[in-house]
C-alpha cells in the first residue's frame, strides 16, 4: 500500500527550483545574460517566498513544524539512523532542507540589491547606498559557492539513499511512498501552492515597477 507523501505543489517547486537553479549558474557565468538573470532570479525568489508559505499553510508534510526535529530527536537518529521511521525528511535531512532553503532566500534577496559597475544592476538597487550594494553583491557571489556545496552534498546523498535502497527521487517525482495508509499526512491540494507562487511573482513584479516612484518618496 502507499501513501501520498509530497503534494503536487513541493514536487513541482523541488523540480522548478533545479532547473531555475541550473539556468541562473549558466546566466550569472563569465558572459553574464543579464536579462534572462533577472527574470530567473525573481522566479526562484517567489519559489522560495510561496516554499516558505507553505511550510506553514500547505500539506502535513511539508510543514515546518513536522519535520523540524529538535536536539534530543536529532541526537537519537545520529545514534541509530535505522530506527527513525518517517515519510518525509529524517532529522539531518530536515535541517538540511532549512539550510537550502535559507541560502536560497538569501542568494535571491542579495541578488535584488547587486551591482557589479560595469553590466548590471538589481532591480532594488536604486534604493540602496553604494556600500550597501557592496556588501550585497560580495555577499551574493559568496553565498553561491556555499550554495554550490550545499546542493552538491544533498544531491550526494539523495544518491547514497538509493545504495541503501531509499526510493527518495522516485517520491519526489510521483509523490508516493510505501508505507500503511493509516500514516497517511494530511495533503493540500497543490493547486494552493501554485495560486500563492503566482501572487507571490505578481507582487515581486509590482514591486520592481514601483521602484521610481519609493525612489521620489524617500
Ligand atoms: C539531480 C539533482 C537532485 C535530485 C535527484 C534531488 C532529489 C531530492 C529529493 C529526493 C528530495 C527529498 C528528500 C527527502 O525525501 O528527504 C529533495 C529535497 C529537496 N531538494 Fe533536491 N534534488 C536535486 C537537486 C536539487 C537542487 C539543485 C536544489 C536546489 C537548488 C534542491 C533543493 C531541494 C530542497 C529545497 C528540498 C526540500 C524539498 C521541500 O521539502 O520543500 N535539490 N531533493
Amino acid at each position: 500500500m502507499t501513501v501520498r507523501v509530497w503534494d503536487g505543489f513541493i514536487r513541482g517547486f523541488h523540480w522548478l527550483l533545479l532547473v531555475a537553479f541550473a539556468g541562473l549558474w549558466y546566466t550569472g557565468g563569465d558572459f553574464m545574460h543579464v536579462d534572462r538573470h533577472e527574470q530567473l532570479g525573481t522566479f526562484l525568489l517567489a519559489l522560495i517566498i510561496s516554499r516558505i508559505i507553505w511550510g506553514f499553510v500547505g500539506s502535513e508534510s511539508a510543514r515546518f513544524r513536522y519535520f523540524i526535529a529538535g536536539p534530543k530527536a536529532l541526537f537519537l537518529y545520529l545514534r541509530a539512523p535505522k530506527s527513525f521511521q518517517s515519510h518525509t525528511h529524517n532529522p539531518m535531512g530536515g535541517w538540511s532542507v532549512i539550510l537550502m532553503l535559507a541560502l536560497l532566500l538569501v542568494q535571491g534577496v542579495t541578488g535584488l540589491f547587486t551591482d557589479d559597475a560595469i553590466f548590471y544592476r538589481g532591480p532594488l538597487a536604486a534604493l540602496a547606498s553604494k556600500d550597501t550594494l557592496r556588501t550585497m553583491t560580495t555577499i551574493h557571489s559568496l553565498n553561491f559557492d556555499l550554495l554550490k556545496i550545499v546542493i552538491g552534498l544533498h544531491t550526494l546523498a539523495i544518491v547514497v539513499y538509493k545504495f541503501v535502497g531509499e526510493p527518495l527521487v522516485y517520491a519526489m517525482i510521483k509523490g508516493d511512498k510505501k508505507a500503511d495508509p493509516a500514516t497517511q499526512p494530511r495533503i493540500v491540494h497543490g493547486a494552493w501552492g501554485y495560486l500563492i507562487l503566482a501572487v507571490v511573482y505578481g507582487l515581486l513584479t509590482l514591486l520592481f515597477r514601483a521602484v521610481p516612484y519609493i525612489q521620489a518618496a524617500l
